[in-house]
């Protein structure tokens, strides 16, 4: 006989799993704190390398604290020729899945790989996010037929991605720019990459195998791919006044305009308002507004009823026009947005690992019961 349907909680949506001090979401005023800080404050006065001992230590750093972090990431930015070379063997795949790849593969040249002490997983967590950028970098060079950059000790991080793919110094506006970027992707509470990062942890795997994990998770276009996907459709849109008529057939026809929506906002995602300013900057100062003035268009009209409904623009909206605007190719758009989000996987990590908890959900099976096995020559 089967059993009752029990109640169901698809999509786990609205169901709190457990406690955290990481970050505080509420979706329905659009408010998100990183450790207790609002993400405006942080967003306009902080500094990635600040950001990333916040979410791992729980605390701001002092001068000397700050200084010695930024000291570990500078020291630890480069990988292993080993990983160049499995970088070199798999470059035809999606960054994502290179960045999957080569960030398991770290393992393998980590003493600590297998510790899971707290003290040895906010070290790992560091070299993780020291590292991201220069394995996504490396493979761009290698797959565009270049040698790959070595990282820039006189850099910081932002500045060291940027360094790292245009193998070119950049300007101080350029870096700030991504180093906000960073700042807004830092920590997102269980999100479904979090989520993915903290199932792995549950199980006391390392913090590699549960880091690579979630950067599998996020690839996905209802999840971090969003922003490739806006400005592939602002490219397909082309100017401003095409606007209504692409959203409108879309929206007839039930598909989603990307960059709207998400689950647990049901107003302005905050860290949108942070891009967006820029965005319009940085389209105005190159002398092409067009992807602004496109998304605008779509914000401020196309989709304007839909904010009855809880739908506004999310942090992806705006922030491919700025990664396009700088020359960066659209699939390097998703490790961009994985880069940021190490600390914050690395500190979920960190949670799960000190109040452990196996996370095993139950699947109400519906399919057919008991039956007969029939004989493969009988079928
Ligand atoms: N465009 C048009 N309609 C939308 C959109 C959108 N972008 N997003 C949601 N809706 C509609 C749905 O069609 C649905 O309508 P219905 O009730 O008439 O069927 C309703 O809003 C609820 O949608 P759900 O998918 O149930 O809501 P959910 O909370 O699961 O969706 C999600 C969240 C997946 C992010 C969704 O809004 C979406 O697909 N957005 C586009 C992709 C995107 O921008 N993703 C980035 C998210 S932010 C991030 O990960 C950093």
């Amino acid at each position: 006989m089967m059993a009752d349907q029990p109640e169901l909680h698809r999509g786990l949506m609205n169901v709190y799993m457990d406690n955290t001090e990481s970050s505080f979401i509420d979706g329905d005023i659009g408010k998100l704190l990183y450790r207790g800080y609002d993400i405006h404050d942080l967003a306009e006065k902080s500094t990635f390398e600040e950001i990333v001992y916040l979410v791992l230590y729980g605390e701001l750093p002092n001068h000397a604290q700050l200084e010695e972090l930024d000291g570990y990431l500078r020291a630890n930015r480069r990988i292993p020729d080993e990983i160049i070379t499995v970088i070199d063997a798999v470059q035809s795949a999606h960054p994502m899945d290179v960045l999957q790849t080569a960030m398991i593969g770290l393992a393998a040249f980590d003493e600590e790989s297998e510790d899971n002490s707290k003290e040895a997983n906010i070290r790992k967590a560091l070299r993780l996010t020291a590292k991201a950028p220069t394995i996504v970098t490396a493979h761009h060079r290698v797959r565009s037929g270049l040698e790959p950059v070595a990282p820039n000790p006189d850099l910081n991080h932002a500045g060291n991605f940027l360094f790292m793919l245009f193998n070119e110094i950049p300007d101080d506006e350029t870096v700030s720019l991504m180093d906000v970027d960073f700042i807004l992707h830092a920590e997102h509470g269980v999100n479904a990459s979090s989520f993915a990062a903290r199932v792995s942890a549950s199980t006391n795997s390392t913090l590699h195998a549960a880091v690579s994990g979630a950067v599998g998770a996020l690839k996905g276009p209802a999840h971090g791919g969003a922003a490739e996907e806006v400005m592939k459709m602002s490219i397909e849109i082309g100017n401003p006044e095409n606007a209504e008529e692409y959203a409108r057939k879309k929206l007839d026809n039930r598909e989603r305009i990307m960059g709207f929506g998400h689950r647990v906002y049901r107003a302005e995602d905050p860290r949108a308002r942070h891009l967006r300013e820029r965005s319009q900057a940085l389209g105005e100062k190159r002398g092409d507004p067009r992807w602004f003035q496109i998304l605008t268009h779509l914000s401020e009209d196309v989709m304007a009823p839909y904010r009855d409904r809880g739908i506004y623009v999310n942090v992806d909206f705006y922030a491919g026009s700025i990664y396009h605007l700088l020359g960066i190719p659209s699939d390097l758009f998703i490790p961009i947005f994985a880069l940021g989000r190490v600390p914050g996987w690395s500190a979920q990590c960190i949670e799960q690992y000190e109040n452990n908890i196996l996370l095993r959900p139950r699947l109400h099976y519906v399919g057919p019961m008991d039956r007969e096995y029939v004989p493969i020559d009988e079928r």
